[in-house]
């Protein structure tokens, strides 16, 4: 890797945001704990570091700090929103508690550029999200912007190349962020930019062929978009090195693994290997409701089955998935910690601890929208890559409740039904995921002149971008008519349907 820029992350919800922008000026960068060392850090010498924001005070006496010593490493820094207060902090400038705070669009005004301006208005729309500001800046640096609200709107020490920002150069309500951001790359922190997917390819290839040297790696493909991704890379990087597993849990859509096979055999021939372990799945699964335990449990048994099929392969040290960086961010804080897990993705807080293998995770930085562009770059077929997500516990998550096989049949034929009449809607190219969820409760009904008592099914058809925030998609009445209709008609065991319009936040994709 030529070029890195690295994101300290501070907690901030914008975080990924950041990463996301710098990689769309063309330069690389990955996301790391705010507290890595100094060493850790100059290992993979980056060009510049950026402070995120977060959620934190610089004014309570346990707030997340950066090592001190990787202030004097000469590296270029940016700090935006938390990020510039704690450059303020450390270096012995003054932040104090704002009245009431600054949130949403502002006006700065530029009183000097210091590069960080150059070739921009003196006048900005800017957008704030903050309640302490930075009242006194460090010695050497001087204030750079101001807004009514807030006289340090911007802070520089050119000579350190070291910058601060109070608002969020990264989010579209600061329409000329880009340029601020490209001026801290280019101009000031001296980086060539051209980083591209087809040099992300040559990278990982090389990472990959570098680290696994004369090893082997077993690959879980489970039949989306990420791990076929992993698949192709790590098969162009090591080619038959590689066994790909397709691992049959039971628990996933109608016809979905003949599909896979048909993918691999015609359109992208790649020699899998299906392991039928339905069984399995359902007896780990049985009589469990809780839905972090359920996760859990499906993260375990997949490794065990990973396990089984590399026992008898020499060298088979090393585990491929295709974890996205959405995963790791909600099954993990970024301080560490477990307060701000939101669901343990089976791929990353469902394994187990012992694992066994050691991870190649080659898209763990990346969103979906990425990975589909790699996708396109190693040449995956159309039909795998506007293949919509699937959780990896599969329908596991979408049925609320104990696991059974009769629960699964009626999920997966409510689920058919919703594939079939979403792909007659004209926007359905533009949905994110649409399925079935069957719910723990039955509610009563008449059919003919019988009365039910039966399960009801909630739709969640939702649109996205990175699966980070979802809002559920108005889909046309007659569509939904339809759907319900057949669902209660035509799969034994439901007698009602209702339609989840929930965004995420509050809510999240799936419902466990
Ligand atoms: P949530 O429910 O967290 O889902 O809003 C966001 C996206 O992630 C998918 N998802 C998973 N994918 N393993 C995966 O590979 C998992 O454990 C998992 N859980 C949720 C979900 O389908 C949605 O696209």
């Amino acid at each position: 890797m030529n070029e890195r820029v690295l994101v300290l992350d501070f907690g901030s919800q914008y975080v990924q945001l950041i990463a996301r922008r710098i990689r769309e000026i063309g330069v690389y960068c990955e996301i790391v704990r705010h507290d890595i060392s100094p060493d850790e850090l100059s290992r993979l010498e980056p060009s510049a570091l950026v402070l995120s924001g977060g959620p934190s005070s610089v004014l309570d006496p346990d707030h997340p700090v950066m090592n001190r010593c990787i202030l004097d490493l000469g590296i270029p820094i940016l700090g935006i929103c938390y990020g510039m207060q704690l450059l303020a902090n450390m270096l012995a400038g003054k932040v104090e508690k704002g009245m009431g705070g600054e949130y949403g669009p502002a006006r700065v005004d530029v009183t000097r550029s210091e590069n960080i301006f150059d070739g921009l208005n003196t006048s900005l729309n800017v957008w704030m999200s903050h309640g302490d500001h930075v009242i006194e800046v460090p010695k050497g640096f001087h204030v750079l912007a101001s807004t009514s609200a807030c006289r340090v709107a911007a802070m520089g020490n050119r000579s350190q190349r070291i910058y601060g920002l109070q608002f969020h150069p990264e989010v579209v309500h600061t329409p000329k962020g880009a340029e601020i951001l490209k001026n801290f790359l280019f101009r000031i922190a001296g980086c060539r930019g051209g980083w591209t997917m087809s040099r992300f390819v040559e990278d990982s290839v090389r990472d990959i062929r570098n680290r696994v040297g004369s090893l082997r790696v077993i690959c879980g493909l489970s039949g989306g978009i990420d791990s076929a991704v992993v698949a192709a890379l790590i098969n162009r990087a090591i080619g038959d090195q590689m066994k790909a597993i397709f691992v049959d849990n039971g628990l996933l859509r109608a016809n979905e693994r003949e599909e896979i096979r048909s993918i691999f055999c015609c359109d992208y021939p790649l020699n899998i290997h299906i392991v039928d372990a339905r069984k399995e799945f359902l007896s780990a699964l049985k009589g469990v409701v809780d839905p972090e335990q359920k996760r859990k449990i499906i993260g375990k048994t997949f490794i065990d089955i990973f396990r089984k099929e590399a026992a008898g392969i020499d060298g088979a040290k090393f585990l491929a998935q295709g974890t996205l960086y959405p995963d790791v961010i909600e099954s993990c804080s970024a301080r560490g910690g477990p307060s701000v897990t939101i669901k343990s993705h089976h791929n990353v807080g469902g394994l187990p601890e012992d694992l066994g293998f050691e991870l190649i995770e080659p898209l763990r930085y990346l969103f979906k929208d990425e990975v589909r562009l790699l996708g396109r770059e190693l040449g995956l077929p159309e039909r795998l890559l506007t293949r919509q997500p699937f959780p990896g516990p599969g329908l596991a998550v979408r049925i609320l409740g104990e696991v059974t096989e009769e629960n699964l049949k009626i999920l997966r034929h409510a689920d058919l039904i919703v594939q079939e009449e979403v792909a007659l809607y004209q926007g359905f190219k533009d949905i994110w995921q649409s399925f079935a969820v069957l719910l723990p409760v039955k509610s009563v009904g008449v059919m003919g002149d019988e009365r039910t008592y039966a399960n009801v099914v909630a739709l969640r058809v939702v649109n996205s971008l990175d699966g980070m925030t979802a809002d559920w998609v108005s889909l046309p009445y007659d569509i939904l008519r339809r759907m319900s209709s057949r669902i209660i008609n035509e799969v034994k065991g439901v007698n009602r349907v209702v339609y989840d319009i929930s965004s995420k936040p509050p809510g999240t994709i799936e419902w466990e």
